[in-house]
Order: structure tokens, then sequence, then C-alpha cells
């Protein structure tokens, strides 16, 4: 069963066409991140714009990397740039592409609501004009299920680190993303429970804080993670939430202590405004205070993994949503695990429809009328 999953949650419009829940076949991602960054976050309407400009030929990429014998001699240009080409190319036999496609999956939820419809309008037109069924996921759900996939087909523009095995249930699952911070016990596709979430910022959200406070480009993940690698992360003593439920998390009185640091290390105190700070600091001092907080973000994150590993023996760990992409993590992840630790590859981690296409298939959450698959922004 040859699936095309739709995601446009947040500023990445993506199409992908995954076969049987594990085979990746077709993968395009474009990115309106170039458009945010001066604004320091995601703006919704420049994000829905976007999706609304680029998501025809996203689709229309995925496909042929999918099924045009041809794709490898072609010249690419979404894959990993985010670059759209101004003209939209032309689709060969486009009515052939589409005969190969049993259905259309979409991200109904959680996003923002603008980009959320762009996706969710054009899966229903295609649906219905292909007469293709329709199914509506859940996007951190479908995280997890980028583990999934662990195989890519050989025609490929972009080549794929893939999960070895598929994850074998019981599975623990730690899903970390921009939104979420959850540590999730799965028995069995649709026999899933939350061990714990954040009480308050998400693990990435943090991160991207953090990146504020230091005056490091966004998205604060990456340029906090390459920040870090110069610095040491036992100069600056930051602390960690300490809270009853062991797999509960909660970032914020550590992206506080963070500004705390920051102002102190400038020679100055609690009343010195954040957005001044990034001048008043040395490389090495925020250096420094990436890596501390990277230390103690991940120890967290590593802490309530292996406690919950501890009760629940899992036969198999894994990670998944945008800061799975983080190499320290997913290092101290597989030191303190005795269970395989499964994680995708990093262009799997941050938002794709891989993962949609994926879920769609191991969950079959059909919708019966294509003309009323709605979003909803805080599924
Ligand atoms: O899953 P994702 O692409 O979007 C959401 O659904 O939120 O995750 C984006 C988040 C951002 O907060 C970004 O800063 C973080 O993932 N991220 C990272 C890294 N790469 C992306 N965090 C830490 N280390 C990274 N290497
Ligand atoms: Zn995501």
């Amino acid at each position: 069963m040859k699936i095309l999953g739709i995601e446009s949650s947040a500023d990445e419009t993506a199409a992908a066409v995954v076969e049987d829940g594990y085979k990746l076949l077709g993968n395009a991602v474009a990115s309106s991140l170039d458009l945010h960054i001066a604004f320091g976050g995601i703006v919704p309407e420049i994000a829905a714009r976007s999706h609304l400009e680029v998501i025809l030929p996203v689709i229309d990429e995925a496909l042929w990397q999918a099924f045009s014998p041809d794709a490898e001699d072609r010249e690419l240009s979404i894959e990993n740039g985010g670059k759209i080409p101004n003209s939209q190319f032309p689709i060969p036999n486009s009515s052939d592409l589409w005969s190969q496609i049993d259905a259309i999956a979409v991200t109904q939820g959680p996003g923002l609501i603008g980009s959320l419809l762009i996706g969710a309008l054009t899966a229903r037109t295609l649906a219905i004009t292909k007469g293709k069924p329709l199914y509506g996921v859940n996007h951190v759900l479908a995280h997890a299920y980028a583990n999934f996939i662990t195989e890519a087909s050989s025609s490929l523009p972009a080549t794929y680190l893939l999960p070895p095995t598929a994850p074998k249930f019981p599975i623990l699952g730690l899903i970390v993303s921009g939104g979420h911070t959850q540590l999730m016990l799965y028995k069995n596709h649709k026999d899933y429970e939350m061990l714990g979430q954040t009480r308050d910022d998400a693990v990435g959200e943090a991160y991207d804080k953090v990146a504020k406070i230091l005056g490091l480009p966004y998205p604060g993940g990456p340029s906090v993670d390459r920040a870090a690698a110069d610095g040491d992360p036992l100069v600056v003593k930051l602390p960690q939430a300490k809270l009853d439920n062991p797999y509960e998390f909660s970032f914020s009185g550590l992206k506080t202590a963070v500004l705390r640091a920051a102002q102190a290390m400038a020679g100055q105190d609690y009343t010195f405004p954040s957005y001044e700070l990034p001048h008043a600091l040395t490389d090495k001092q925020k250096a420094d205070i990436a890596a501390s907080f990277q230390k103690t973000a991940v120890k967290a994150l590593v802490d309530a993994t292996a406690a919950a590993e501890a009760e629940f023996k899992p036969k198999t760990v894994l990670l998944a949503g945008g800061v799975a992409a983080n190499r320290l993590l997913r290092e101290e992840l597989a030191k303190r695990l005795k269970a395989p630790l499964l994680y995708p590859d990093i262009k799997l981690c941050t938002d794709n429809a891989a993962m949609i296409a994926a879920t769609a298939f191991w969950l079959k959450p059909k919708q019966d009328n294509p003309y009323k698959l709605a979003v909803i922004p805080n599924l």
C-alpha cells in the first residue's frame, strides 16, 4: 500500500510517499524558515502563505521521486536545500503517477491553524478529485513513526541513515520537539499511554529561548548545539528540575537560570535587559553557557528515560521529534539504556511527511467523508 503523506503544521511544507509503512519512496520538504529568521520565530501568516505557494510543487516532487524512472537524473532543488524552482516543472504522465497512490494522509493537528488548513484542504481536494481514501494524522504521534521507516528506495536523491530494524513492542518513546516533551509507552500501535510530559516549556522551545538570550540564530536547537561544542559545560552551574513524577519535565526554571547566569557573567544584575546580553558576552562565555544548558537539559531527558526503562522494560526505546537530531542526546541515551535505541535519519527527525504516511499505514485513521476532514490546532 503506497500512501502519499502531506504535512504543513508549522514552517515545513512536506510531501512523501511511503510503501507499507516502512519503505520510503519519495520525500520532499520545503521550508519557509529563511523568511522567519528575522523575526526570531515562526510568523503564522507568512508560514501559511508559503505553504500555499509551494504545496503543489512539493507534492509533484515527492510523486516524481517515487514513481518516475529517471528521477535520479533530474536536478533536484527542493530536498535539503528548501529552495523551490520559480516555475513548476512539468510532470509527464501525471495520471500514471497518481494511479500508483493508494491513499492520502494529512496532518490534522496540532499546529498553526492557517498552516494546517493549507495541507488539509489540499489533501481533501486531491482525495476527492483523484478518488483516494483520506487519513487524518496526529503530528506528535507521527514523529515516533519515523522510526518505522527502515528502508529507502535506492533511486532517492538523498541518502538516509535509517534504523536497522523496526521498533519492537513494548516501546518506550521519548518525543522531543519545539512543542512537545513526552515519554510514551506503546504496548501496541493503538494501545499506548503517556507516562509524563513537560509541565511548562518543551525542550526544543527551551533551546530556542536560550539561543535568543545568547544572541544565536533561530532555530535555537542546532545553533546552541553548535555553540556548545566550543564550550566547557562545567564553568556554569545550572539546576535540574526535581519533580515528584520521575517521568515529568520542566524547562522554564532552567531557561531563567540561563538568563541569570548570563547576566552574572556579563557583570550585571537581574535588571539588565536580556536583549542587550548578547553584546555583553564573549563568544567563549556564550559557548560555556550553551554547553552547560545542553548538558543539563539532556541529563533531564536521559534520567527520565532511563527510569522509565527500568520500570517498564521495553524491547525498544525510540527517540523522535526535532530535538532527536541532537547528537549529545543520542550519545547519552545510548550510554545509559540497555534496550536498543532507535532514532530516525536527521531529515526524518524534523517535520516531514514520511512520518505522516507511515503513521497512516499503521493506524489507518480513515476519514469516511473527505469533505469533512477538519484541522484540530490543539489536538
Ligand atoms: O519536530 P520539529 O521539527 O517541529 C515541531 O514539531 O516542533 O522540532 C523543532 C525543534 C526546534 O525547537 C529546534 O530548535 C529543535 O527541534 N532542534 C534541535 C536540534 N535540531 C532541531 N534541538 C537540539 N539539537 C538539535 N540539533
Ligand atoms: Zn514536529
